[in-house]
């Protein structure tokens, strides 16, 4: 018959099945959470071809074992100027350094996540392969750097990964292993390949009237999905460009609208391809290179040629300044399209608890506005919920978890919660996790933004939370009501004696927000405390933190 014989028949008898399944470990170091889901994707598809499978964190995982792996899969992303994830910092040290070991009969590949508009793109994940060749291991496949759209490209990684595992090898499926995706829990259907239309219900500006900023507030319904999420967690969503723009761009090179294209296997007008399917406000050193095939352009071949000239050009630039900058183009508008980036889905920190809220997401988006070369530049996702959508719209969206900011599973420990701006997001859904649960333990936020009187985002909802006990202690920096800038770290500081106290009994500390500035000095800030309080040098300040790092009481979510 043509139907497949249950999976169960398929087996070889157990007398075919004594070879003993190769042992692979797979190591991941993850800020965001998508190096984490590739590195499960990956290990699962190899358990199910019979493969032993060790998932881990590279936080979690001893170095000195490194020496007893045979088969390392390594899954890392990396983050503003070619950093590692905070959970392969320490790993990443020991494999560089002195103390890493020889690697003898080690095999092993590398997939690396980036995104190629930076200058470092996938520097981690190069790092790792190229030192691990170092250290004597051979390759099981070359490494695959990802660009935002990763799936593919890493589905494609894991089959080399199993082809080269396999060679001259049998690696018929053990029963243990092969029952394994059975017992997984069930999940929604619903994902970041498969996002759910979600309807939009409130729509907010927190900031009062004569702030410099605009931050939304948006509630939006899971309603009907079967989408859950833990506080810490993140929704995704795929905005559409601005329809200004995409005329703009079909205007500036006189290209019909309503022509159709393909996009993967769908046909679309070229117009909602520009508008929902690709990112057409970032340039990256591919895009420009390909498009310069189809540039008559004497210039832009010149521009491609030097690599620092290029980088300039791109910086703040988009595809609109691209099209009219270099003229003639001499491409169809399939050509065109085929060389850009599919549009890349934006995560936001939730800032509601599901347990308080079923059914629902709340989001704390900052509407980002700036000029560049002679024009106002719109945040693509921000900008649409702060100018376009409406409630009774709907989003494709979907739950991104975030295993790497959590709150403490002891319901009694210690809280402390640094959030400026919409860094206050995660810490709104950790407050309300705990008000539902009625969970005991201590807790402390700093807050911080520019004035007072219009931007302190729920400030209601957290004097309510100090008034109740929900919230032990709050602490807030206006940065722009006084002389003299006050940020968050000046409270930590004048409050050192407390904040260490409370580090001394098991507090864990998170950190959300922006990463470039802030989160860089309230991390040096955390330091000074610890060498002065704990009456210890700098160096072993900073491995108080480090350790804390390790026993996860030292979470960072950051952008
Ligand atoms: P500023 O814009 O007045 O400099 C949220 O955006 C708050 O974070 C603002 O009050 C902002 O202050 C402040 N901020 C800016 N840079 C910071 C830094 N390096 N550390 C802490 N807070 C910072």
């Amino acid at each position: 018959s043509l139907q497949a014989a249950p999976a169960v028949e398929e087996r070889p008898a157990p007398a075919a099945v004594r070879a003993i399944p190769k042992e692979v470990t797979i190591l991941f170091g993850s800020q965001t959470g998508n190096a984490q889901n590739l590195a499960k994707k990956a290990g699962k598809t190899l358990e199910e071809r019979g493969f032993q499978v060790t998932v881990s964190a590279m936080s979690d995982f001893k170095p000195n074992n490194l020496k007893k792996v045979k088969n390392l899969l390594i899954v890392v992303s990396t983050h503003g100027e070619g950093d590692p994830p905070d959970n392969a910092l320490t790993f990443h040290e020991f494999v560089h350094g002195k103390r890493a070991p020889k690697l003898e009969d080690f095999r092993y590949s590398v997939l690396a996540l980036g995104d190629s508009s930076y200058e470092f793109f996938c520097q981690t994940g190069k790092d790792f392969d190229k030192r691990l060749e170092e250290l004597g291991g051979t390759r099981i496949t070359p490494r695959v750097d990802c660009d935002l759209d990763f799936e593919e490209p890493a589905a494609e990684w894991t089959e080399a990964v199993l082809a080269g595992l396999s060679e001259g090898e049998s690696s018929s499926p053990s029963p243990a292993a092969a029952s394994v995706s059975a017992s997984a829990p069930a999940e929604s259907v619903y994902s970041r390949s498969n996002p759910f239309r979600a309807e939009v219900l409130e729509n907010l500006n927190l900031n009062g009237r004569g702030s410099n900023k605009e931050t939304r507030h948006l509630e939006i319904s899971l309603e009907g999905s079967g989408l859950t999420y833990q506080p810490g967690d993140s929704l995704g969503i795929y905005p559409e460009n601005d329809p200004e723009l995409v005329d703009l761009l079909l205007a500036e090179m006189s290209w019909d609208p309503e022509e159709t294209v393909r996009v993967k296997e769908e046909t679309v007008t070229l117009k909602e391809a520009l508008t929902a399917h690709f990112e057409i406000t970032v340039l990256t050193k591919p895009l420009v290179e390909k498009a310069a095939k189809f540039s008559g352009n004497e210039e832009l071949q010149q521009l491609v040629s030097d690599s620092n000239q290029l980088k300039s050009y791109m910086d703040g630039r988009d595809l609109i300044d691209l099209v009219r900058d270099f003229k003639p183009w001499n491409s169809s508008a399939q050509e065109f399209v085929s060389i850009l980036r599919k549009m890349p889905a934006r995560l936001y920190s939730i800032s509601s608890s599901f347990e308080a809220n079923p059914d629902e997401v709340h989001l704390t988006i900052g509407a980002v506005r700036y000029d560049a070369h002679g024009r106002e530049r719109k945040g693509v996702c921000s900008i649409l919920c702060a100018e376009r959508l409406q409630p009774g719209d709907t989003l494709p969206v979907f739950i991104q978890h975030n295993e790497n900011f959590k709150l403490p599973e002891n319901p009694d420990t210690p809280i402390i919660m640094v959030g400026p701006g919409t860094g206050i997001a995660p810490f709104r859904s950790f407050m309300q996790e705990r008000e539902e649960s009625g969970a005991d333990g201590k807790s402390w936020l700093f807050f911080g933004d520019q004035h007072f009187v219009t931007d302190f985002l729920y400030q209601t909802e957290w004097q309510k939370w100090l008034k109740d006990g929900v919230l032990t202690k709050l602490d807030v920096a206006f940065s722009r009501d006084g002389d003299e800038k006050v940020y968050v770290q000046h409270r930590m500081q004048e409050n050192s004696k407390e904040l260490f106290q409370w580090l001394q009994e098991g507090a864990a500390v998170y950190i959300c927000g922006d990463e470039k500035n802030m989160a860089h000095d309230v991390h040096n800030a955390l330091i000074d405390i610890i060498e002065k309080e704990g009456g210890i040098s700098r160096d072993q300040a900073s491995e108080y933190l480090a350790d804390m790092q390790k026993n996860k009481r030292y979470q960072r979510d950051v952008y």
